[in-house]
């Protein structure tokens, strides 16, 4: 893939976090959702490339844009798959809470999981854990192998977590062995995500949404890291979507190449509200806002970070009314 193809993604998912960022604390999730899929929809077609939305808004039938198979970009570029979430931590917008994200991923085709929108059991560590753990083990086996070849003692490695009533068990199992636990309220993808950059969180663990754990996969594929995860459809219907979307085996254990295939993998974010990565949207005096992104290729393992200064009624010239 092209490199310029991963600039253009994140002017996009700049606009988006632009938009979405005017809904931050107002109590409408759809509202903030919505801005932040418009302004996607909106740019992608321009982008030279021949892509697939295999991760976006939903099916054809319920979300008019960025849909599961809708074609996006100009069509003269190679052949991507798309995996999209214009807002990733839509309440911790509406909630003005931190950690929010404006968020793509691509690969060449054929090669992103078409994961559908139920949950998946997830482990994700950095380079020094990957292909050493396996999510099929205890969370204490677990911790105690990370230990073991991190050479640190329990007491001193942090574990991340969605704050979850389902979690509950797991969270005392951490207790019980003595690491510290980082709960979060919303977004694992950058949960999973701080498990393979410098920070204090060693493994990220739990279960969240099966497409937040393609995207969290693409930008540990990048880092060297590594995303276990399991699909963990809860009725009949959840299993024959699975299986409609071509997983014969739901309940298999997905390894890096089931989630992003072997392929080159692009990730590009956009802060939205501050997280411990990357800073939310600034807006500043005279119309003009600071946005932060990171931009990462697996292919030669480059992760960039991008400030960007917007000029809002030049560049952005349908901001939403509730900006400034
Ligand atoms: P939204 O952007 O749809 O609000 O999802 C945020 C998120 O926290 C994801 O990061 C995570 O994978 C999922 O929700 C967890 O779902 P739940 O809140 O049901 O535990």
């Amino acid at each position: 893939m092209e490199r310029h193809i991963a600039l253009e993604l994140a002017r996009i998912t700049e606009a988006a976090a632009l938009e979405a960022a005017c809904w931050t604390g107002r109590g409408d999730k759809h509202s903030a959702d919505n801005a932040a899929t418009v302004a996607i929809r909106s740019r992608i077609s321009s982008v030279d490339m021949d892509g697939t939305v295999v991760i976006g808004e939903g099916e054809m039938d319920e979300a008019p844009m960025l849909y599961i198979g809708e074609k996006v970009g100009n069509r003269r570029g190679p052949k991507i798959d798309v995996a999209v979430d214009p807002l990733e931590g839509t309440e911790t917008v509406a909630n003005g809470l931190n950690n929010a994200i404006s968020v793509i991923a691509a690969a060449p085709q054929g090669n992103l999981l078409h994961a559908p929108d139920i949950y998946m059991a997830k482990l994700a560590v950095g380079p020094s854990l990957a292909g050493k753990l396996s999510l099929d083990d205890p969370v204490e086996i677990t911790l105690a192998k990370a230990s073991n070849i991190l050479n640190k003692p329990l007491s001193d490695m942090t574990v991340s977590i969605l704050d979850r009533e389902r979690h509950q068990d797991m969270i005392s199992a951490l207790r019980e062995a003595g690491v510290r636990i980082k709960l979060l309220s919303h977004g694992d993808v950058m949960g999973a995500i701080e498990a393979a950059v410098d920070s204090e969180v060693d493994l990220y663990v739990g279960s969240g949404g099966a497409p937040e754990g393609v995207l969290a996969a693409a930008a540990l594929r990048c880092l060297g890291g590594e995303m276990q995860g399991r699909l963990l459809p809860d009725t009949p219907e959840e299993e024959k979507r699975c299986q409609q979307m071509g997983l014969s085996d739901p309940k298999r254990l997905l390894g890096m190449d089931d989630m992003v295939g072997r392929g080159n993998v692009l990730f590009v974010a956009t802060g939205v509200t501050s997280g411990d990565l990357l800073s939310g949207v600034r807006y500043l005096p005279n119309q003009k806002a600071e946005t932060h992104s990171v931009i990462m290729h697996s292919m030669n393992r480059t992760v960039s970070y991008l400030k960007t200064i917007h000029h809002l009624s030049g560049t952005l010239d349908n901001l939403t009314e509730a900006a400034i």
